[in-house]
């Protein structure tokens, strides 16, 4: 579930290139379940339709001050009457100057200076224009003002120049404006989360993984920062981008894994051991590639450290929540994984259902008995486990 849905937002566009990127954050918005009115400045108009708009949004969008058919003849007051937040994406450097004036020249202005609810602009400018002194001025006074800024993101632009400026991608602007709207659970809380498969290396080019995607952990990492709270994620092997506000740090062999735990758990108020860690490693990484010179060949092992139950085992533990992927007996053993480590929480899942999949089923354990949740999206999973974390702190 996104923490949008139901939401009602005026999504503002104004007159820059990035303004055809509205058209898939709108999309996305109403996906999620937001009710969005669409408002456009002139300028806009020039980059893209309203008719665009009004057929991912499914309902007229608005432009001119002197619109009759607002029924009350006052739609700079009553489009903004029901919103719980305007987004401005994207904005102009021209319209945040306006807004730092509290200029009130077109319908988009007015609502903005006449609302009663946060403002979240999403600047979009060329390199030059975003660097210029009064636009970082602007921008500086706007953030005082208590306006949220949404980027900008660096990369190249439409301009041909590489540089700070455009408008983040429609995705990233959807999980920030869902952040906004997540209740701060874990505020001032410090949260560390192992998340992804590990590698262990054979020879240089071949090693011993799992089936672990990173996608939960990552899913738990991008809620707790949204939530509040202070994400740092130890990350082994996974293709995924790093959520929003949360730092990471890779470590992709389990006894790297170990040693960023360790020196980063000092202060942590909650741990969650998601990573999927391997048991054993080779007891020699061979240094050159091993050749097919035998018909058999065997590989000693050696076991890896218990990372979970060293950080639990701690004289000041954070709280520690730890994951059991099991392919049989699940409620059984891990269960008893939860009372040999001492958690105060251990989630269950089944290993062949969840690994690489979007969707979880699991069951969290904890000293008052089982609390099974329902099958769901990784990211609703993470929602449901916080929220179920910030009640037992
Ligand atoms: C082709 C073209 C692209 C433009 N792209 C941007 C842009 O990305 N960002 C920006 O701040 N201004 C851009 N401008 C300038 C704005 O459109 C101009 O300042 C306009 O007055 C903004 O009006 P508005 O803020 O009312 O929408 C562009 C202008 C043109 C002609």
């Amino acid at each position: 579930m996104h923490f949008i849905q139901n939401k009602h937002l005026v999504l503002g566009i104004t007159g820059g290139i990035a303004a055809y990127k509205a058209a898939e954050l709108l999309r996305l918005l109403v996906k999620a379940g937001a009710d969005v009115q669409v408002v456009m400045t002139a300028a806009a108009c020039q980059f893209i339709t309203p008719v665009t708009m009004q057929a991912l949004s499914g309902k007229p969008v608005f432009i001119e001050m002197w619109d009759s058919s607002i029924s009350n003849g006052m739609p700079h007051i009553e489009l903004s009457r029901r919103a719980d937040a305007i987004l401005l994406a994207p904005a102009s450097a021209d319209f945040m100057a306006k807004l730092v004036q509290g200029r009130a020249d077109d319908l988009l202005s007015t609502l903005c200076l006449a609302r009663d609810c946060p403002l979240l602009v999403a600047p979009a400018m060329n390199k030059q224009m975003w660097e210029n002194p009064a636009t970082q001025r602007n921008i500086n006074q706007l953030k005082a003002d208590g306006i949220s800024i949404l980027g900008p993101d660096s990369g190249e632009q439409a301009c041909g120049e590489i540089g700070l400026g455009r408008m983040l991608e429609a995705e990233a602007l959807l999980a920030l404006v869902n952040a906004h709207f997540t209740p701060k659970l874990l505020a001032g809380k410090r949260v560390l989360i192992t998340a992804g498969a590990t590698l262990e290396m054979l020879d240089p080019v071949r090693a011993m993984t799992n089936l672990s995607s990173g996608k939960m952990g990552y899913a738990i990492a991008q809620v707790a920062a949204d939530m509040g709270a202070e994400v740092t994620l130890v990350s082994g092997a996974t293709t995924l981008n790093t959520p929003i506000g949360v730092t990471k740090i890779k470590a992709e062999s389990a006894n790297a894994m170990y040693d960023a735990v360790m020196s980063n758990i000092i202060q942590q108020d909650i741990f969650i051991a998601v990573a999927a860690v391997a048991d054993y490693r080779p007891v020699t990484q061979q240094s050159e590639k091993i050749k097919k010179n035998s018909s058999t060949l065997s590989i000693e092992l050696t076991r890896n450290k218990d990372i979970l139950a060293e950080v639990a085992s701690l004289p000041n533990a954070p709280f520690c929540v730890g994951f059991a992927a099991e392919t049989e007996n699940l409620l059984e053993y891990a269960g008893a994984k939860r009372k040999a480590k001492k958690l105060p929480l251990m989630v269950a899942n089944l290993a062949g259902e969840a690994l690489g999949s979007d969707e979880n089923n699991v069951t969290l354990l904890d000293e008052n008995g089982a609390h099974p949740l329902e099958r769901a999206p990784k990211i609703e999973v993470a929602r449901l486990l916080l929220q179920h974390v910030a009640g037992m702190l």
